[in-house]
């Protein structure tokens, strides 16, 4: 694993943008995973400069991404449609139609979510996986469990995700109580992952995550078993690591 600590969260950004980017000018019609949160949200802004500048274009690129509310259409403003539209797409010159979220409305879900693993399939895989954490070490929607999960699939949320997401809605009660996630197949079939983390509330967490049992309890320890891994973060949340003598 790569390890990249960067003074702060602007930093983080643009360092984990030259990793995305990278990946584009490498292979300009790659598969790129993405992934919401607040965390990714600086790199995107960095991307869409650079493509405004012609230093790298995204018009052959196809994206998939990590996972969607269960019930928001794409319209809705906190869905992960709307997000993406809103934080990356709309600024690049990607093609919408080569960039994919599951449906949340789907009124099959099942054969959405078999759907969206053959598409990747189709794709040839994803070339590189960007991926946030939550606080109790979920990546996508993958929440702590008794096993890892396999393809993409619709979880239940939970209550500390549900706390941690209600910032973004009205009420906590508007949260949406199911999410549809790329499964941990097509994570650890990536060829490369990109994690990005920023804060001291995550420190503990990634200690868990990279230093700690690989275990579906912590979601994202699974990661320990990528050939492929760079995890990009300010001081703050690699804090744990660093007390661990891994940076
Ligand atoms: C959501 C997303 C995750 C993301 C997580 C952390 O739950 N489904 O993909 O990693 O939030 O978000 P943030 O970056 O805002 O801490």
């Amino acid at each position: 694993m790569r390890i990249i600590v960067c003074p702060d969260y602007n930093a983080m950004s643009r360092q984990a943008a030259n990793v995305i980017a990278a990946q584009v000018i490498m292979k300009p019609d790659c598969v790129l995973g993405l992934a919401t949160g607040s965390t990714p949200v600086g790199a995107y802004q960095q991307l869409a400069k650079w493509q405004q500048q012609g230093d790298v274009t995204f018009k052959d690129v196809r994206t998939v991404n990590l996972d969607e509310y269960r019930g928001l259409p794409g319209t809705h403003d906190q869905s992960y449609r709307y997000f993406m539209n809103t934080n990356l797409f709309d600024h690049i010159d990607i093609d919408k139609a080569n960039t994919y979220v599951p449906n949340g409305m789907a009124e099959d879900v099942d054969a959405e979510c078999a759907a969206y693993d053959e598409r990747i399939q189709e794709f040839g895989g994803i070339d590189l996986q960007l991926l946030g954490i939550g606080h109790d070490g979920h990546i996508g929607f993958n929440e702590p469990a008794d096993h890892f999960s396999c393809g993409t699939n619709c979880v239940e949320l939970t209550d500390m995700t549900i706390d941690a997401n209600a910032r973004f809605f009205a009420n906590r009660d508007d949260v949406p109580r199911q999410a549809l996630t790329m499964g941990m197949q097509a994570i650890m079939q990536a060829k490369a992952v990109l994690m990005v983390v920023s804060g001291a509330d995550k420190a503990e967490i990634i200690r868990k995550s990279f230093c700690g049992p690989i275990t579906p309890e912590v979601p994202a320890s699974i990661l320990q078993l990528h050939p492929n891994v760079t995890l990009v973060g300010d001081e703050a949340a690699l804090a744990g690591l660093k007390e661990e003598g891994l940076v």
